[in-house]
């Protein structure tokens, strides 16, 4: 049986949706449990409450990695299909959020911006991210696009010797709000790219950044430098990784391999995998700094760099062990968790 490694985990009916609304708090060991509101489609409600269970620890590992003073938790409400009453779900969210009494605060994420922050923080004062001119640092997507790309810098300096993004090939499948970002920063950087998005309608937003326009299994298999993860979590598994065709790997999607094991498979390959909860964690880090420490924008944005010191020095770790970065960032994990115990 598996264990149950959660501080908490509530699942209440919304009084105005009727939808299931979990939020689960992984962990508030370092301190108060921040992660995003997910709102979207799974083919049951349980599946979503599943994925809440591991984005949830994951966003623990994201903090601490981060050296935040923050644990990590996470919001899911799987939404059917067709109209639902968004304002409604919002408040739904905001009332399970105010009855943890700050043991939680929720922020962006897939299928949530900045404006439903503003909806949820009608219910509860433990959101971040809304905006600028309701009391929040606004959109995290272009913070958490630009700590992937001094991300994907130190990892080309790992893989090919150069951080040059110019010299590379990269294929980003998933043009969402950071995926679209990530994209167009790659190619202000020179970089040759090529694109893909289960959306159809993203494709012109791949030509205006002159990247090839392809399906998403075709993207998984590029032959490229490096491949971007920018869509929804569990791409790379013992199906997947066979098919790689890259020579790295790194993006802002949230839990990418579907299972620990699955960074051996990558090792094996050849392939240099950066771990996604250092990566992506560039959102969460601008908002903590802005909206916690009081930090300028300067400072926060220096802050997002420090993903560069961090991901160098878990490569540098799992090159001098031989073991995986996934095996590295596990074990500064344990390091920080035992400092505070
Ligand atoms: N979606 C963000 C992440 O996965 C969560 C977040 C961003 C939370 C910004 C708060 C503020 O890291």
């Amino acid at each position: 049986m598996a264990e149950f490694q959660h501080e908490q985990l509530v699942v209440r009916r919304g009084a105005r949706s009727g939808l299931p609304i979990v939020v689960a708090v992984h962990s508030t060991v370092l301190g108060q449990a921040i992660g995003g509101c997910r709102l979207a489609s799974y083919p049951d409600w349980r599946d979503g409450l599943a994925d809440a269970l591991r984005l949830s620890a994951a966003m623990s590992d994201k903090c601490a990695l981060a050296g935040l003073p923050n644990g990590g938790g996470k919001t899911v409400v799987a939404v059917p299909p067709g109209a639902v009453d968004r304002r409604a779900v919002l408040h739904d969210v905001g009332d399970v959020i105010a009855g943890l009494g700050g043991a939680y605060a929720t922020g962006p994420d897939v299928g949530t911006g900045p404006d439903d922050m503003a909806v949820i923080g009608e219910r509860t004062a433990h959101v971040f991210c809304r905006p600028d001119g309701a009391g929040g640092s606004g959109d995290s997507s272009g913070h958490t696009a630009a700590g992937v790309l001094a991300a994907l810098r130190v990892l080309c300096a790992e893989r090919f010797g150069s951080a040059d993004l110019s010299a590379r090939s990269f294929a980003v499948l998933g043009l969402g709000r950071v995926g679209g970002r990530v994209l167009r920063l790659l190619a202000d950087a020179g970089a040759s790219l090529v694109a893909a998005d289960v959306d159809d309608g993203k494709r012109g937003l791949a030509v205006a950044a002159g990247a090839a326009w392809v399906g998403p299994p075709e993207c998984l298999a590029a032959e490229v430098d490096v491949l971007v993860p920018a869509a929804l979590g569990g791409l790379l598994t013992a199906r997947t990784v066979p098919r790689l065709r890259c020579a790295a790997i790194a993006g802002p999607a949230n839990n990418q391999l579907d299972e620990p094991a699955t960074a051996g498979l990558l090792h094996d390959r050849g392939i240099l995998w950066a771990p996604d909860v250092i990566v992506s964690a560039g959102g969460i880090i601008h908002a903590v700094a802005v909206e916690l420490r009081g930090e300028s924008a300067a400072r926060a944005a220096a802050r997002v760099d420090g993903i560069a010191g961090t991901l160098a020095g878990v490569l540098r770790a799992a090159r001098a062990a031989d073991s995986t970065p996934a095996a590295a960032a596990r074990a500064r994990i344990q390091k920080i968790l035992h400092r505070t115990a």
